[in-house]
């Protein structure tokens, strides 16, 4: 049999210098940057020392690549910085099977964001609201004012919504909120500034008193959407039809589309794919999390962020909407050289594209989860790839490999002393 070489193997068997040699070799990526990913040249004390307070040090995760999206067309190697098993194979596993359809669908409506401005003690806060809406044009114009760079580069402020807040533990307030289209950067700088800025002026035209000067999260006229359809026939496996497999993946999200407890759970596997990409590109993960948590109850109940049903045709078809404030400038995204190396690995230069692929591979995690658990369940796949890790570490030939995943799941013991046992067995039979 001819030997195993680095060229021949597949992406997953490889050791990770020898992946990250491939994907050099795929994308141009750089010797710079592909030492930024290895950790060998990864985010220097001295930047991180500027980063946070009280620094002591910096702290490890492993960063994967998922393999075969498409997006809008394009190829994009998806890297993932997150500590859980399964979850960078799921994904790449449902980008392959979206790639029988082209990929995914993706698109974003403009980076607009939202700051918020609590206005207090007014004795009439219905004419209050009028007075501040009859200023709208001078309060833009002067929070143009703070960021000329941001007006240079087409973003700037959009628009003053003003709300009355009639029931609160406090009684009636106004709440000013002042929409920035903040392009390429999520935002939270521009913003506050922002905001803060026009305190003054607001509390003159309304005589009232201002207390927070705030982003909001909720970043609701900032949405990523994703589309995907999944041939049925793509789908079977095992003893499962497709049908099945599109029939419970459909009801398994009916559970979530209408029982909170399970939505929480379905919403935390679409986050699954959502994180890690923010973590590897210096984004504010935590900024995500709670503006699709709020947007997934925007009705008043806490519901699903995804939809999945069938076409015409037949076929599975899922889409995903969720805001996506994220940058590609400013923040950790422009001091952590892995961050930028990301954003290199995956060709983007654009918010907007960022937020597309986050935003499909979101989807293809919750398509992994769901078409797991509506068949086999997920510790099965979970056993099978820690066996892989296993078999690897234990020195299994690629040609071995598959062989030995699946004594050591039958045999119900994955452990690296039972693999080396089961290889010393086989090279005996070999050479008897
Ligand atoms: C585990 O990290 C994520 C899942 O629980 C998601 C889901 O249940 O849909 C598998």
């Amino acid at each position: 049999m001819a030997a195993e070489t680095d060229q021949t193997k597949k992406f997953y068997n490889l050791s990770p210098a020898a992946r990250l040699a491939r994907l050099i070799a795929e994308t141009g990526l750089s010797g710079a940057d592909a030492a930024a990913l290895s950790g060998e040249g990864g985010l220097a004390i001295d930047a991180a020392d500027h980063m946070i307070e009280n620094v002591i040090g910096t702290f490890s995760l492993p960063i994967g690549v998922a393999r075969y999206f498409r997006v809008n067309g394009r190829d994009v190697p998806v890297p993932m910085v997150v500590e859980e098993p399964s979850i960078v194979a799921g994904a790449s596993f449902m980008a392959k099977l979206a790639r029988g359809t082209g990929g995914f669908i993706a698109h974003t409506t403009p980076p607009e964001m939202i700051g918020q401005i609590q206005i207090l003690d007014l004795s009439d806060p219905a004419s209050a609201r009028l007075k501040l809406l009859a200023e709208k044009e001078a309060l833009l114009a002067e929070a143009a004012q703070v960021d000329p760079i941001l007006l240079k580069l087409g973003g700037g402020p959009r628009d003053l919504v003003v709300r009355l807040i009639e029931d609160s533990p406090i009684g009636p307030f106004l709440v000013a909120h002042l929409v920035v289209d903040v392009v390429d950067a999520m935002g939270a700088n521009a913003v506050n500034t922002a905001v803060e800025r026009l305190a003054p002026r607001v509390e003159r035209i309304t005589g009232g008193r201002v207390l927070l000067r705030i982003l909001s999260n909720l970043a609701d006229r900032r949405l990523a959407r994703a589309r995907v359809t999944i041939r049925t026939t793509d789908l079977a496996f095992g003893d499962f039809s497709g049908e099945d497999v599109r029939d419970g993946i459909i009801q398994a999200w009916a559970f979530a589309a209408a029982d909170p407890y399970r939505a929480a759970t379905h919403n935390k596997g679409i986050m699954n794919g959502v994180d890690p990409i923010l973590i590897a590109t210096g984004n504010d993960w935590r900024a995500v999390e709670a503006g699709a948590h709020a947007y997934a109850a925007r009705d008043g109940r806490y519901t699903s962020l995804s939809t999945w049903g069938q076409d015409a045709a037949g076929d599975l078809v899922g889409t995903l909407e969720m805001p996506l404030a994220v940058g590609t400038i400013g923040g950790a995204t422009r001091v952590h050289p892995g961050a930028q190396a990301s954003l290199r690995l995956m060709g983007i230069d654009s918010a907007a594209e960022l937020a597309e692929v986050i935003v499909s591979v979101g989807l293809a995690q919750n398509l992994a989860a769901l078409r797991a658990l509506a068949t086999e369940g997920i510790q099965r796949g979970h056993m099978s790839l820690h066996a892989r890790q296993v078999a690897l570490a234990a020195g299994a030939q690629e040609e071995q490999i598959d062989a030995l995943v699946q004594r050591l799941v039958t045999d119900g013991i994955i452990r690296i002393d039972h693999a080396r046992a089961i290889l010393a067995e086989w090279s005996k039979e070999d050479h008897d």
